[in-house]
């Protein structure tokens, strides 16, 4: 897609983060967080420093001239028994939904916590997003467990299922 860019998050973009977070949890209901539990800005602050101050922690936008449209964030423990693993998470906007930038985001991260020596990627995904699974699946991730009715939304309770993909030789 022209004019998209995939790069590391920077302080600076804090007040578009927390606006595109209101903005994707209002339209999508796939996700945790409801839009009046999205963090501050100072909160969201904190969050950009810890990640970029973190070797174990990614945080990438996708920016469409100038504008932050899409965003993935991985994390992994510091304990040397799940030092291997890493959590990920992946949001785009709605009216930007099948334009390939989900593909783009997930193909950098999964590039960077390569090199960053992850071994193990894991996600949760709620079973009714079909979209997301479809991605993932196509990124190599298999079903590796569900949790029932681990989701409430508006009062019907939804199955997580769990996703892995083994990154390690
Ligand atoms: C899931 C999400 C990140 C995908 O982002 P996206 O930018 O639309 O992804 P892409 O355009 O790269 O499409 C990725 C894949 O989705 C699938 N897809 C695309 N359009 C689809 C449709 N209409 N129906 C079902 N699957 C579709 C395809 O497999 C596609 O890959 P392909 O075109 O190479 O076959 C995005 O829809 C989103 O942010 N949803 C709301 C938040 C969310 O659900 N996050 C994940 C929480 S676990």
């Amino acid at each position: 897609m022209e004019g998209l860019i995939i790069r590391e998050v920077r302080l600076s973009d804090a007040v578009q983060i927390v606006n595109f977070k209101k903005m994707v949890s209002q339209e999508s209901k796939f996700l945790l967080t409801c839009p009046d539990e999205v963090e501050d800005l100072i909160d969201q602050r904190r969050m950009i420093t810890l990640y970029l101050g973190d070797p174990r922690r990614i945080f990438l936008v996708a920016e469409y001239f100038g504008e932050i449209v899409g965003m993935i964030t991985l994390y992994g423990s510091n304990r040397r028994r799940i030092v291997h693993r890493g959590e990920l998470g992946i949001t785009v906007r709605r009216d930007f939904w099948g334009k390939g930038i989900g593909t783009s985001l997930m193909h950098n991260c999964l590039a960077i916590a390569k090199q960053k020596g992850f071994k193990k990627i894991q996600l949760e995904v709620m079973a009714n997003n079909e979209r997301a699974i479809r991605l993932y699946k196509k990124f190599g991730f298999e079903v590796e467990g569900v949790m029932k009715r681990a989701v409430c939304v508006d009062g019907e309770y939804i199955d997580l299922v769990m996703m892995g993909r083994w990154l390690g030789d």
